[in-house]
């Protein structure tokens, strides 16, 4: 499993002015990182810039000390996006667009498919495999999406406002997810709006106009006692630089 730095990252789109300034972030594995702030913010800039799907303007992004690439580099490193729109196939069903992700990642057909009927089942989405997503309500189709990037059990997983479309009671299941993931020891970076899904979170990078702002870092709501709650701040020390530090 893989340590996260996000070294000063300045990132901008074509023109105009960056979108992110001077952002400094680490997330060792088995750590679940909030990324918070405003719409606009430049959230979901910073888990596509951390993909691999936009190059850095300044600084450097790296996977235990190394240097990551392209998409298709971040790719083959483990690096799992669900993005903010879901980027499902429409004219697929639930099942297929979970199950192509995975044959395209390498899998064998027979275990495409059995993780495709577990994650989905996870989701709730039992019922829906062999239906088209374009069929789907918008929160299942968001879960559908999720059940994809937990299906490919990469070393990180980016899961940008995955629980914006659902009730309270999927949102807890996938809150639920994302934290197992984290124990299996993937680094998850999560962007939300939303201060309660944030708050489960062990450190929080809270953006403002592309600056890391204000930073919590503290650990995770399961840990086991003061020797637990010591590891968790020594590993993951999100720092918002040059001002801001946890
Ligand atoms: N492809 C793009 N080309 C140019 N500018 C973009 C592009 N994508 C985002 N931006 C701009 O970058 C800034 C940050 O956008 P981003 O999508 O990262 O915000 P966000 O915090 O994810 O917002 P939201 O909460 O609404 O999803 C915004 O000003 C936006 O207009
Ligand atoms: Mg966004």
């Amino acid at each position: 499993m893989r340590t996260v730095s996000v070294n000063r990252l300045t990132a901008a789109y074509d023109v105009g002015r960056p979108v992110l300034q001077d952002v400094t972030v680490t997330v060792e594995p088995g750590h679940m990182l909030a990324v918070s702030g405003r719409s606009g913010a430049g959230k979901s800039t910073l888990l596509s810039t951390i993909a691999g799907l936009l190059r850095p303007a300044e600084g450097t992004i790296s996977l235990d000390g190394e240097p990551l690439g392209d998409r298709d580099h971040a790719v083959s490193q483990g690096v799992v996006l669900v993005p903010q729109d879901n980027g499902l196939a429409t004219f697929l069903t639930a099942g297929e667009n979970v199950e192509v992700a995975l044959l395209a990642n390498g899998r064998g057909a027979a275990e495409a498919r059995r993780l495709t009927v577990e994650c989905l089942t996870a989701l709730g989405l039992a019922g829906q495999r062999d239906q088209l997503v374009e069929e789907l309500s918008g929160g299942q189709q968001q879960r559908t999406a999720i059940a994809r990037g937990l299906a490919l059990r990469g070393d990180v997983l980016l899961a940008d406002e995955v629980t914006s479309e659902l009730d309270a009671v999927s949102r807890q299941t996938v809150m639920d997810l994302l934290r197992k993931e984290a124990d299996r020891g993937a680094v998850v970076v999560f962007a939300t709006h939303d201060p309660d899904a944030a708050a489960v979170c062990d450190a929080e990078l809270h953006l403002v106009d592309g600056r890391a702002e204000i930073v919590r870092s503290e650990p995770a709501a399961d840990a086991q006692g003061a020797q637990a709650a010591q590891a968790a701040q020594a590993v993951t020390q999100p720092t918002a630089s040059p001002t801001a530090r946890a």
